[in-house]
């Protein structure tokens, strides 16, 4: 909360203001219905058999100056809700005997919401006057059209959720949240929160609730479906101008700025990762992104940049030549990669699996690899090949979930084989997103040509129009 320190301090400017305040809760602009949070709420309650208790961002995870508020995904994925400080509550269904959720109906005091509506909970910061001077105004529990915006019945405020849970553990000896892993990488959100929780109900079990949410985040509705098209169709968009734009003598952040410019004209919120543009040795560094380098004649550009909207991100990856035109060798590597993109993609279908043995994307990549083309030395090219060909996409460019689970139809995966040989400045991947359907799959990328003439044939005609054009 830095930015908010020097803006009392520096600028008075509410334009600016304004500006923040819309762009610091994009997620909100591309609400699902509250139905549909509900229909997951209701889902994960009835997997388990405890209440189930999960926090949102505070707003404190990230200190720097430029920092925008984003919900925490699993969150958003259960309340569609935006805003900073929240936590959810979901009760179970009743058992044989008296449940939690109506004990704790009896128990509040203010009698004004029944028992039965007790399954689940929003829990708000109250709202702050002096607060949102600076930051806009907020959803608060008690304003009068909080369970129209909020989809929730009873909302309360956060207040109150140490004491609901100390009264669900009269009743509950497990409770469920989600727990962090091992070594909780950046700011400790599980962390706190399982603090938080074990402060309020010391004797209870605490249980992991994320294989289970990390599941039906797997599987996409119509709703997320399209908040992914239009991420990747604004993404396309923006690969469609470095290919038309790709000069040798630009600077690998140049194509980036275009990009990103792209993306955010229509309508994402952020990049959905940090932009990777790399030429020549840079095409080798698989998560390369200093893109300070000058784009040099004959070198190849690895392009992965893709943006994020409503939440949701587009993962892209094209190779171009920086001249417009492969060298018999880049040519050579880029077809490979592609013949081992096609032979993967022809495997997407209900049943197929990411990881494994003989049969799953990985090994059908390795092994086309593997058998097409060779090294300065005659090895074989499998040994420059060194990451997955396939992870889920969703809320989270490397959406959670577990990568060896059979392909469901509603999944959404990249496939992204690649070649990267440094002794040569040759790095080659070709990513594409893809979306398993009941027989087989949907290419989300299909707009944007794949092949090296195809590629080629783009910015030919870029070049001549630029040439022929005052
Ligand atoms: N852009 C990151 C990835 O392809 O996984
Ligand atoms: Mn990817
Ligand atoms: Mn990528």
């Amino acid at each position: 909360m830095r930015l908010r320190k020097i803006l009392r301090v520096r600028w008075r400017s509410w334009p600016l203001l304004a500006i923040l305040c819309v762009c610091g809760f994009a997620q909100a602009r591309f609400r699902q219905p509250s139905e549909e949070y509900a229909a997951r709420r209701a889902k994960l309650r009835a997997a388990v058999d405890g209440p189930i208790v999960i926090y949102g961002y505070t707003g404190h995870e990230d200190a720097s100056e430029v920092a925008l508020f984003f919900q925490e995904p699993h969150f958003y994925y259960l309340t569609g809700h935006s805003e900073p400080g929240a936590a959810l509550l979901l009760i179970p269904e009743a058992s044989a005997n008296k449940s939690g959720a109506d004990q704790l109906g009896a128990e509040k005091s203010d009698g004004a919401q029944s028992a039965d509506g007790l399954r689940e909970i929003l829990f708000l910061p109250a709202r702050d006057p002096k607060e949102e001077v600076w930051e806009g105004p907020k959803t608060g529990p008690d304003d009068p059209d909080v369970t129209a915006k909020t989809g929730f019945a009873n909302v309360e405020p956060i207040d109150n959720l140490k004491g609901d849970l100390e009264k669900l553990a009269k009743t509950y000896k497990t409770f469920y949240t989600l727990l962090p892993p091992k070594h909780e990488e950046g700011y400790p959100h599980l962390t706190n929160s399982v603090a938080e929780i074990r402060a309020a109900i010391p004797h209870a079990t605490l249980k992991d609730i994320t294989p289970q949410l990390d599941a039906m985040r797997q599987v996409k509705s119509e709703g997320e479906l399209a908040l992914m098209q239009r991420a990747i169709d604004v993404s396309v968009d923006a690969q469609f101008d470095a290919m038309r734009r790709m000069r040798p003598g630009m600077f690998e952040y140049q194509i980036a700025a275009r990009m990103k410019e792209i993306h955010e004209t229509g309508g994402c919120s952020r990049e959905a990762y940090a932009p990777i543009v790399g030429t020549g040795f840079n095409s080798t560094v698989l998560h390369y992104s200093a893109l300070d380098a000058e784009i040099k004649d004959g070198d190849v550009v690895v392009i992965d940049v893709g943006g994020e909207y409503g939440g949701y991100a587009a993962d892209i990856t094209r190779t171009l030549p920086a001249n417009g035109t492969f060298t018999p060798r880049q040519r050579e590597i880029y077809d490979i990669v592609l013949g081992a993109q096609n032979a993967a993609l022809v495997a997407v279908k209900p049943g197929a699996v990411l990881t494994g043995d003989k049969g799953s994307l990985q090994a059908i990549v390795t092994e086309y690899i593997n058998t097409h083309g060779h090294d300065k030395e005659g090895r074989p090219l499998g040994r420059y090949y060194p990451h997955g060909v396939s992870h889920h996409l969703g809320l989270d460019v490397h959406d959670p979930g577990d990568r060896a689970r059979p392909l469901e139809p509603g999944m959404v995966v990249t496939v992204e084989p690649g070649i990267y040989i440094p002794e040569e400045n040759i790095g080659v991947r070709i990513e594409d997103d893809v979306l398993v359907t009941k027989h087989g799959y949907q290419l989300l990328t299909a707009r944007l040509p794949r092949t090296a003439d195809e590629i080629e044939k783009i910015m030919a005609e870029a070049r001549t129009r630029a040439q022929t054009q005052p």
